[in-house]
């Protein structure tokens, strides 16, 4: 979500005029988009305010800091550095150049942070860069009214607001026009879509009517709340031609006990049954999961739980967090009782298990031929490309910048628990 917001920033600033500078130092505009999820992102984004140059060969750069940990430290985050001009929350981004102006014209220096409920929210849509891409972005709801004990999310981003239904299968058609090969849409809650609009739409709903309006050729999402993962959502993915057999489905933890002391509203088996029915309708799919360990009062018998419950649904991929209290949330009132060290050893061995069962289901698809959409090049080095699957594996394959935004057949040979190699056969589409 941040990353899209920062592109939008961007893309928004380069239709006003500005040109990307190559370093801080060099800008008349510095933006810093901040992140406030967990207490390491929260300072990793304090200090960076601090190192961002203050003068710009004798003359002052305008400062700007956005996005979540603002919505929560704003008045102070301008108290502490003088060198910041202004601070943005979540919904105020689409002025950013409007009020950067401000800012040079020599206006105070300034705080927005409130949030803009449905009657004047105007969903800002990305605008392509002219660069040519391959995956893009579409914010199709904001913020959460879900109250789960361990989350600052809907302090930083507010109420859930839905986009209407139009205006997403316009904006996936203009990005499809472009040349934009999948799109990835985007929400805090996803599948809770359509809550506060009039016209009955929901999630299910909106995914059919991209599927049969929009020419886009691949559609993820990201991120549902296990407990809005209904039987209509689950026949969208048997139906759908667009919709990716991949879902990540955040469990937070394995324990039921853990579960409702983060007020999560599911059980382990009510999630376990969900991913059954999933898994029934849709035998392969691929399912992603993020996990905090440490959680107030998790003893080790709750983290067997949880390796036993990663064991279980047999998870393609993992992303654990260590616990970290988080201002104004119910959880921050408990006591961080898990010793640091506790936490770091829980989230060893479960990104151990999580290594294991990845190689294991990675290794099962050498030999098998595979649907790859080049993304660009390769980290693995020159001449060669990297891309997805539709399970959001990805795959490092042999080949040439004219195959970028193709779907191509590639034969997977390699495995590692993180990603494939493989050989192109030639497009399919
Ligand atoms: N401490 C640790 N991890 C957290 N997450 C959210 N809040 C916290 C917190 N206070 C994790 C959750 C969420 C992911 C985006 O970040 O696993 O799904
Ligand atoms: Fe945070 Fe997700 Fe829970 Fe909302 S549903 S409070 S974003 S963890």
């Amino acid at each position: 979500m941040n990353e899209h917001d920062s592109q939008k920033m961007e893309a928004m600033l380069v239709k006003d005029g500005y040109v990307r500078a190559a370093t801080a130092g060099e800008a008349d505009l510095v933006v810093l988009n901040t992140c406030s999820i967990r207490e390491k992102s929260y300072h990793k984004a304090v200090s960076q305010i601090g190192r961002i140059p203050k003068d710009r060969e004798g003359r002052k750069a305008i400062v700007a800091v956005t996005g979540c940990v603002v919505s929560h430290a704003g008045e102070s985050i301008l108290k502490k550095f003088p060198h910041v001009d202004m601070v943005l929350g979540p919904d105020h981004i689409a002025a950013l150049a409007e009020l950067a102006k401000k800012a040079e014209a020599g206006q105070e220096r300034f705080v927005r942070m409130d949030f803009s409920d449905l009657s004047d929210y105007e969903f800002p849509s990305q605008i392509l860069t002219g660069q040519k891409q391959v995956k893009g972005y579409v914010t199709i709801m904001k913020g959460c009214d879900n109250a789960c004990s361990f989350c600052i999310v809907p302090f930083t981003r507010g109420a859930e607001v839905s986009r209407s239904a139009s205006e997403i299968v316009d904006e996936v058609n203009r990005l499809a026009d472009e040349g934009v090969r999948e799109v990835m849409l985007l929400g805090q809650n996803v599948n809770s879509y359509g809550k506060g609009l009039r016209d009955g739409m929901s999630f299910s709903k909106l995914l059919r009517r991209i599927d049969e309006e929009t020419s886009i050729a691949r559609l993820r999402f990201t991120s549902p709340h296990p407990k809005d993962l209904s039987p209509a959502l689950v026949e969208e993915y048997v139906r759908s031609r667009k919709l990716c057999p991949h879902i990540h489905l955040p469990v937070q933890s394995g324990s039921s006990r853990v579960l409702k002391k983060m007020r999560r509203s599911y059980t382990r088996d009510v999630y376990l049954k969900k991913v059954e029915s999933l898994r029934r309708a849709v035998p392969d799919v691929a399912i992603t999961t993020d996990i905090i360990v440490g959680f107030p009062g998790e003893a080790e018998e709750d983290f067997e739980k949880t390796q036993s419950l990663v064991r279980e649904v047999g998870y393609d991929a993992s992303y654990s967090f260590a616990y970290s209290p988080r201002p104004g949330t119910e959880a921050a009132g408990f006591p961080d009782d898990i010793p640091p060290g506790v936490k770091q050893e829980r989230l060893t061995r479960l990104q151990d298990l999580q290594a294991e069962l990845s190689l294991a289901k990675n290794r099962s698809r050498i030999g098998r031929v595979e649907e790859v959409l080049a993304e660009g090049p390769s980290l693995e080095g020159l001449g060669q490309l990297t891309g997805r699957t539709p399970h959001g594996r990805i795959v490092n394959f042999d080949g040439g910048p004219e195959s970028v935004g193709a779907i191509l057949k590639i034969e997977i040979t390699c495995a590692s628990a993180y990603s494939l190699k493989g050989e192109a056969f030639g497009p399919i589409h």
